[in-house]
Order: C-alpha cells, then sequence, then structure tokens
C-alpha cells in the first residue's frame, strides 16, 4: 500500500472546517460505542448509553431516559412499529418525532421509537440504540415500499436534510483512545495512507440478487489466523461480511469455525463449549482481508467468558443460504481501522488508524472524497455467487503430538 503525507493536503482545507459537520465523542462501553452527549424534547432532557449502530436504521429511546409525557416538543404518531435487537425480545414502538439535540446540531422533528411497554428500561444492556444504517432496514413509518428505497431520513440523512451537514457520509475513529464519528466530514489525520475504497455489495441468496441495499455488507475475502510463527488461511472464499458496529461477535461460517479450532493446540471441551489456553490465544490474531484491505484484531479482543487458565471466545456460525445470508465482522475491528461509511453512494472506505490524537477534518460536500483513495486488486474480486461450505479449503487439526510439547 502506498503511504502519502497526507498532512499537507489536509492543512489546505483547515478554515472551512469548522462548519458543516458533527462531531459526536464516543465512549467504549462492553465493546459497543456509546454516544452519551445528547438530548431530547422541550425541556432538553439529556440522554446517555446509546449505542451507536450501522448494524440498525432507527433510532430507539427506552423509559429509563426519556418521558414522552414530560416534553412539549414530542409528536406521537401513534403509530405502533415492532423491533428486535440481537438478543433482545421483540418489543412495540410507537413512532414519535422529537427534537433531538448534541453539542453542535438541533434535529427538529426527528423519529425515535419509543417503547409503548413502560418497563422496557433497557435493550441488551442500554438506554437506546442509534441505528445509521440503510432505510430500507427501517422499522419506524414502515410501509410495504420500504425496499424500493423510500422511507424517512434517519439520522445521517436528517443532518443533510435540515442544512447541518453537506453529505450524509460518517466516518468512525474507534481507537481506543478518545474514539469518535464525524457526520458529513474525514478526519484526515485518523489514518495512514490512501483511504481503501470498498463497494457495499447487495444480499445474494439461493435464488435471487437483491436489487437494493439492505444491510451495509462488504466482501471479505480472505481470512488469516495468524501466531508468531506463521499465517494460515482459514477462509479463502469470497463472503459477504455485514459491518454491524453493534456486533461484538464474529459470525462466521461452519466451515471457517470449523478451520479455526483445528488451528489451535490447546483447547479443551467442557459443557459443551470449547475452551482454548489463554496463554495461548494471547499468542493469535486474525486478520480479515477486506476488499483488499487487511484488518487484524488480537483473539483476547474477543474474550468471552474465562475457565481456569482457559476462556471461551465471541465466535458464533450459520450456514449461508439457509440460516443466514451474510457473516459478521466483530466490532473489534473499529480500534484498529479508520472506517467512513458513505452509504448514499455504496461504499466504505477505510485505513489504517494513526493513533494520532490531533484531528484535521475536512468537510464533504459531493460523492467525491476530498482526501486520496484507492482501490486494491481484490476490488474486483466481489461477493457475488453464493457461499458454499463445501468449497472452503479445509485446514488439518494440529497434530496431537503438537499439543504435548506446548
Ligand atoms: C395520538 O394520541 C394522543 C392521545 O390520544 C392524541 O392527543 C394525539 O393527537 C395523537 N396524535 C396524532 C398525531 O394523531
Ligand atoms: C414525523 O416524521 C416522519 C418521518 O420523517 C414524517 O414522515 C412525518 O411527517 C413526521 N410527522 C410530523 C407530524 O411531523
Amino acid at each position: 500500500m502506498l503511504i502519502l503525507l497526507l498532512g499537507v493536503v489536509s492543512t489546505v482545507s483547515c478554515a472551512a472546517v469548522a462548519s458543516n459537520v458533527v462531531q459526536i465523542p464516543l465512549e467504549i462501553d462492553n465493546s459497543m460505542y456509546t454516544v452519551n452527549s445528547l438530548s431530547l424534547g422541550l425541556p432538553a432532557q439529556s440522554v446517555s448509553k446509546i449505542v451507536l449502530d450501522t448494524g440498525s436504521s432507527d433510532l430507539v429511546i427506552t423509559h429509563s431516559v426519556y418521558d414522552i409525557t414530560k416534553s412539549t416538543s414530542a409528536i406521537n404518531s401513534n403509530l405502533t412499529f415492532s423491533m428486535q435487537y440481537g438478543s433482545s425480545d421483540l418489543f412495540y414502538v410507537f413512532a414519535v418525532n422529537e427534537t433531538l439535540v448534541g453539542d453542535d446540531f438541533k434535529l427538529s422533528k426527528f423519529p425515535l421509537g419509543y417503547p409503548k411497554d413502560t418497563l422496557i428500561r433497557d435493550i441488551v444492556g442500554y438506554s437506546g440504540i442509534l441505528g445509521l444504517g440503510f432505510r430500507a432496514f427501517e422499522a419506524l413509518f414502515r410501509t410495504s415500499n420500504n425496499g424500493k428505497g423510500v422511507g424517512y431520513a434517519n439520522f445521517p440523512q436528517a443532518l443533510k436534510e435540515q442544512g447541518i451537514t453537506k453529505s450524509s457520509l460518517f466516518s468512525l475513529n474507534g481507537q481506543s483512545d478518545n474514539p469518535y464519528v464525524i457526520f458529513g466530514g474525514v478526519d484526515t489525520n485518523a489514518y495512514e495512507g490512501p483511504l481503501v475504497k470498498v463497494p457495499i455489495i447487495f444480499i445474494i441468496g439461493t435464488n435471487f440478487v437483491l436489487d437494493y441495499y439492505l444491510y451495509l455488507d462488504v466482501t471479505v475475502n480472505q481470512v488469516t489466523f495468524n501466531n508468531k510463527e506463521d499465517k494460515t488461511v482459514i477462509a479463502n472464499q469470497p463472503l459477504a461480511y455485514w459491518m454491524d458496529t453493534g456486533a461484538d461477535s464474529w459470525l462466521t461460517t461452519p466451515a471457517i469455525y470449523k478451520n479455526l479450532y483445528n488451528c489451535f493446540q490447546n483447547t479443551k471441551l467442557e459443557n459443551e463449549i470449547t475452551w482454548i489456553l489463554i496463554k495461548e490465544l494471547k499468542k493469535i490474531s486474525i486478520t480479515f482481508n477486506i476488499a483488499g484491505f487487511d484488518v487484524t484484531i488480537p483473539l483476547t479482543d474477543l474474550i468471552d467468558t474465562k475457565n481456569g487458565d482457559y476462556a471461551s471466545l465471541k465466535i458464533d456460525y450459520a450456514t449461508i443460504g439457509t440460516e443466514t445470508y451474510q457473516s459478521i465482522i466483530p466490532n473489534a475491528v473499529y480500534k484498529y481501522m479508520y472506517t467512513v461509511f458513505d452509504l448514499d453512494n455504496g461504499f466504505v472506505y477505510l485505513g489504517k488508524s494513526s493513533g494520532s490524537q490531533r484531528q484535521v477534518i475536512k468537510s464533504v460536500t459531493n460523492a467525491e472524497l476530498p482526501v486520496p483513495t484507492t482501490t486494491l486488486k481484490e476490488y474486483t474480486n466481489s461477493y457475488t455467487t453464493l457461499y458454499k461450505d463445501s468449497l472452503e479449503t479445509m485446514v488439518a487439526s494440529r497434530p496431537t503430538s503438537c499439543k504435548k510439547k506446548h
């Protein structure tokens, strides 16, 4: 990859920066990126512990932080819609339009889902979800035409429609130290080299291809298991992966899961869970090749529970084509890369985190990013035919003799 010094480029438009972008500081709360600086309604009720979620498309706020009866600006449509997140139960919400205020923006009549059941005080442990995904995936004001690209302007689009930003693109700097998201702009100092352009892809089923965007899916061309000595390819078939910032687990396929566990040397089966020696885990990382862009996470980021010297992992599998249409990249990756989400144009852009704390923000006004971008050779090798477990190259289990040595 070409490394460019972006410092010179960035300073040019420094003056134009402050306006037309909305920057929201984030916190990492149990691996979720949360927003803690919003307020709703009149008089303002401050809300915090709201998950920034590219895996859903609506704002939902629970009764623990917001009371509609205390707000004079709330407009309750009295229309009911159903919602469900990951491990939560299905629940019903009223679609309410409300004033939403942040440090440097104010949106009027912004739609939010307000649970009908006052006992719903959290959603999987959080006070709300700020969905940033595609319109076709919206639950509020849903009509049968949603799939055709209607729906309402959700958060990134409302910022643009109400004249606060000039584009609905948003950029996530998910670094562990001071993470933040910028709407309508890019922090040119937060990553190294040109941004790698990655196409968002359509859902592919057993006998159909969706003709509109629903999930924020990209192609992962290869996955490798890395220890100190070598790298083992555990997935070599292009596969659709959901870029869902609200997913703390890696959802993969049965074949890749088998390959992964075959690579470990020190495992034990207990209570139907495979446990891996923590000492071994600490030396291992996983690399996802996303349209040519490599992002690597230490496996310790995926530890679920511990059991003495052993740990289990937040990794699961589902069969493509029957149980699911896509795998899911664990949200740990966002700590190690800068991610620009350009949903309106169907691209994400990825850059290696620079770790810099000095921001140089450029606003974005049209489809062309105001910063250097590139495509890698895998760009043209997108996911176009349904993934098959049977086509995956299988990795042999490590020999027992090998296990004994360790
Ligand atoms: C929703 O119901 C409430 C209470 O019945 C009513 O005051 C309000 O006008 C209704 N909202 C709309 C948009 O019809
Ligand atoms: C509430 O928001 C929805 C979606 O943006 C919009 O269609 C509707 O007209 C709004 N209702 C009112 C009363 O402003």
